[in-house]
């Protein structure tokens, strides 16, 4: 069940992406920030992002996810070796318990999640109390919107506010989204509170 058009499959599993993700794009997602302990990586396509974690910070434990089945080959090919586990899975609709997660990451991916408030909600049921989501996207641009016209990949893309609304009402605080590249791409954490 592709989500994502074949030009976008192929830009997700090229070298010159995995290259770019993981020393440029990665760094700045983290806010130069560690990661510690149980990890879940939700549409982690062919597994770039994942492939520069695994590296940064081998002592976690990782866990990348994604909805279509060549996705999730392709990234268990580049990332079992370094003991990641990846597996198949719908960020509306997950099977893990509740609270197995200390953070929860989301690259460039909940654009092509239609119900993405329940994305949300799923994001913090998975979340341990104190645990943090984090993560970039694109927004709601006019040139965000005509690529995935020409590209005709399922998309709903959000605004800035959008964003930082839906996380409220899902319960997360501490939540910031800030604009990148004069707007094009917002980056993102928030928190699920320790008494949650
Ligand atoms: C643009 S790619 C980004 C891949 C990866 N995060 C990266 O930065 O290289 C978006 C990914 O989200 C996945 N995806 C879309 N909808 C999803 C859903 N409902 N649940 C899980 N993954 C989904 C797609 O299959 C695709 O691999």
């Amino acid at each position: 069940m592709p989500v994502m058009s074949a030009v976008e499959r192929a830009f997700c599993r090229s070298a010159a992406w995995g290259s770019f993700a993981r020393h440029v794009v990665l760094p700045w997602a983290l806010e130069r920030r560690p990661l510690s302990g149980d990890v879940l990586e939700l549409g982690g396509g062919a597994g770039a992002m994942a492939d520069g974690v695994a590296r940064r910070f081998p002592d976690l434990r990782l866990t990348v996810t994604d909805l279509d089945p060549a996705m999730v080959d392709a990234a268990r090919r580049r990332l079992t070796l370094r003991g990641v586990t990846v597996q198949q899975a719908d960020v509306t609709a997950m099977t893990f318990e509740d609270a197995s997660f200390d953070y929860v990451t989301s690259y460039l991916m909940l654009h092509h999640v239609i119900e993405w408030k329940t994305a949300l909600a799923e994001t913090r049921r998975v979340l341990r109390p104190g645990g943090q989501l984090l993560g970039y996207d694109l927004t709601d641009t006019p040139t965000a919107r005509w690529i995935h016209r020409l590209d005709r990949s399922p998309h709903r893309l959000l605004r800035r506010d959008d964003l930082a609304d839906g996380l409220a009402a899902v319960g997360f605080e501490e939540i910031t989204v800030s604009p990148t590249l004069g707007g094009q791409v917002m980056r993102f954490r928030a928190t699920k509170a320790i008494d949650a």
